[in-house]
């Protein structure tokens, strides 16, 4: 019987690429850059499923040319790179990498949060510089964690495990949500507010939404207007969610004291961006989800979504299942 192909954006984890090439004809892009759309396009043309990472943009175009793939499997568990109501109409299912990561990921926010307000970044070029001369009784203040109030937008899975590592800190928690949840608010104890009051109220702001055309630049210049002037900004989820520019302005201006950012507009952020002129934000390059552990699972979880989706099954993980009724 004829083998499936395959075709996987990147070298994973081998346990994951062992399961993918037992069943199918694997190929492997090699290098550490993404594939370029060329190549994508001409892969899809070949392909029965394909293995992507939230770099590979998988749009209409892309999703027309290919006239026999059969399952997109994204090794994230956001999926705003893929058209996914062009991929249903197509009857290709999407599979994502939800649950693996979450508790990975809040851990990252958390050590963003902190390292932002207590400025352990700047601290430590502070002292490569040769800056360290002696102990200042005002050097290098930053703001306490303990007994603050953290501010999570979206109380989905990452952001509950947010509100679980504040309450070892004897935070207060307020969050925003489009639903309110009452069963996660007696499980944590955060508080429902309105965005505005969220707001103007927290000491952290910490966003774990995804992408949408309702969440694009939820974070603008109103925004950081509205929060304290003692307040950190945390984003974890997808860079456009923050207007860039406003969030350069409220830093440079002081309207906050400070960001800790994982994910940017255009990513890679380009050298010349302002914001990496500024020393009061930290800016890592989307790694919230980077333990050992955990890229393992997810190259894992990504492998049997793929598999189940050439078998002709909906993938264990999948955000379209509709996609087989078409
Ligand atoms: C990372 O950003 C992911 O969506 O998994």
């Amino acid at each position: 019987m004829l083998r499936p192909r395959v075709f996987i954006c990147r070298p994973i984890a081998r346990e994951a690429l062992d399961l993918i090439a037992h069943a199918t004809e694997t190929e492997v892009w090699p290098e550490a850059l993404p594939p370029s759309r060329d190549t994508l396009l001409e892969k899809c043309r070949e392909v029965d499923g394909l293995l992507t990472l939230l770099t590979d943009r998988v749009d209409a175009a892309l999703i027309h040319a290919s006239s026999r793939l059969r399952v997109i499997s994204n090794m994230a568990v956001g999926y705003d790179n893929i058209d996914v109501p062009e991929a249903t109409k197509r009857g290709i299912v999407v599979g994502i990498t939800p649950g693996v990561l979450t508790e990975t990921s809040a851990d990252f926010a958390f050590a963003l949060l902190i390292a932002a307000a207590r400025r352990v970044v700047e601290a430590d070029r502070y002292t490569r510089q040769g800056s360290w001369k002696t102990w200042g009784p005002m050097v290098l203040l930053g703001q306490d964690v303990h007994h603050a109030t953290l501010g999570i937008i979206g109380l989905g899975r990452i952001g509950t495990e947010m509100a679980k590592r504040a309450r070892g800190f004897d935070m207060r928690v307020l969050y925003h949500n489009r639903q309110r949840r009452p069963d996660l608010e007696r499980q944590t104890g955060a508080e429902y507010v309105e965005l505005r009051e969220l707001l103007s109220r927290s000491d952290f702001v910490s966003v774990h939404v995804p992408l949408s055309a309702e969440t694009r630049h939820l974070m603008g210049a109103a925004e950081f207007s509205a929060m304290k002037p003692t307040s950190v900004l945390v984003n974890t989820s997808r860079g456009p969610v923050v207007d860039q520019k406003a969030l350069y302005e409220a830093l440079k201006e002081r309207k906050i004291f400070a960001a800790a950012i994982d994910v940017t507009e255009t990513e890679p952020i380009p050298g010349d961006d302002p914001l990496l002129t500024l020393d009061n934000v930290i800016i890592a390059p989307h790694i919230a989800s980077a333990s050992v552990p955990t890229r393992r699972k997810m190259a894992i979880m990504a492998a049997q979504n793929l598999l189940a989706g050439l078998r002709g099954e909906v993938p264990p993980n999948c955000v379209n299942p509709d996609a087989l009724n078409r």
